[in-house]
């Protein structure tokens, strides 16, 4: 794995699993993004990103049970006492929501929120923390900081909200920034602003970042590597050119087509879907998740799940897959989504 071999990995998951009752949402993910480097991690609504993201920063409710191993920055996150963790988490994670107005506190100032971090994880005085949180906003670009941050969430602008919270993710400099769809609500221009400037701050700081999307199309701007999920297994994983450039499993293949659609596509061409839908409790057949909706499946297919594996003959180290049939380099571009099969009832 990449990263600055000096210092430890801003994040460490090893075989995380999470079930909310008798749903799987995630199954044995492992995962590594190292000091300082970007990953993005893929795919489709309900594919188990989030319930992945908050597993690491232990944030999910009560009633989830989580397994595995994740460590952040050396710090052993699952294993740790509670309340000693909830006190640490802002140092060791800055996390930016989906959802800024949920996110924020709304009866606080934007500048006392800011400001608190200071306070309580820095020690400063009010003055002085109210003095680096107006550099924190200054920092994410927001004019005349002083004067915002006396403003409360509802009183911002979508972007402004956003931008206040990458300020807060950033402010005690974590090795790790945890970005969850941050500009999934944001207009197209407001989204490039955001992915602009949580990529030079990260920059700057130093973190790794981990940007969670369902869109590839973001992807290559941003991250060195990428982790695609699917039905709450991560199905490929590899440097961000191996994964573009000669994708392996056939639902990368077709997340990519729905960003060639995007960016070729003359205005109000339908885009391209990979037709069919995840299954919805993934655990219950013995095969691949993804066959029902795979050009390629066979039947080993049906008969078990394939692994994660290093895919053979590759120049690009560290590229795997979990896939019975995956591309062998330089094949040609994914076959028509026409010829995928109907989903399995
Ligand atoms: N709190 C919860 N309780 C029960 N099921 C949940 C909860 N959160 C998520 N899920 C289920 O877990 C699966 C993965 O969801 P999620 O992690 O939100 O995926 P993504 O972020 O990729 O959209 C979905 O089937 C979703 O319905
Ligand atoms: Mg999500």
């Amino acid at each position: 794995m990449p990263g600055d071999a000096g210092r430890p990995a801003a994040l460490m998951a090893r075989d995380v699993s999470v079930r909310y009752g008798p749903v799987r949402a995630v199954r044995e993910a492992s995962l590594t993004v190292g000091a300082g480097q970007a990953v993005a991690l893929i795919g489709e609504t309900g594919s188990g990103k989030s319930s992945l993201a908050f597993a690491v920063a232990r944030l999910l409710p009560r009633s989830a049970r989580v397994t595995g191993r994740v460590e952040i920055a050396g710090t052993d996150v699952l294993a740790a006492d509670w309340r000693r963790f909830r006190g640490e988490r802002a140092r060791l994670l800055g996390c930016v929501a989906q959802d800024a107005m949920a996110a924020l506190n709304p009866v606080l100032p934007v500048g006392r929120q800011v400001g608190e971090l200071f306070a309580v994880h820095a020690g400063m005085g009010r003055r002085q923390a109210a003095a680096a949180a107006s550099a924190a906003l200054a920092s994410v670009r927001i004019d005349h900081p002083e004067a915002v941050a006396r403003l409360y969430p509802h009183q911002l602008s979508g972007g402004m909200r956003q931008r206040v919270m990458v300020a807060m993710a950033l402010a005690l400099r974590p090795p790790l920034v945890v970005a969850d769809e941050p500009t999934t609500a944001l207009d197209v221009s407001t989204q490039a602003e955001i992915l602009g400037l949580v990529a030079e701050l990260r920059e700057r700081v130093g973190s790794g970042l981990l940007w969670i999307t369902h869109d590839i199309g973001v992807v290559a701007e941003l991250a060195d590597w990428a982790a695609v999920m699917y039905a709450g297994r991560i199905v490929e994983t590899g440097p961000v050119e191996a994964i573009f450039d000669a994708p392996a499993h056939p639902y990368t293949e077709g997340l990519l087509l729905t960003r060639r659609d995007l960016r070729s596509g003359a205005p109000g061409s339908p885009l391209f879907q990979i037709p069919g839908a995840p299954p919805a409790r993934p655990d219950e057949a013995p095969g691949c998740p993804f066959m029902p909706r795979c050009p390629r499946a066979t039947a080993v297919c049906a008969a078990r799940e394939p692994p994660l594996l290093p895919l053979a003959g590759r120049g690009e180290a560290g590229h795997q897959a979990a896939c019975h049939h995956p591309a062998p380099p330089g094949a040609p571009p994914a076959p028509a989504p026409a010829r995928a099969r109907t989903a399995a009832p």
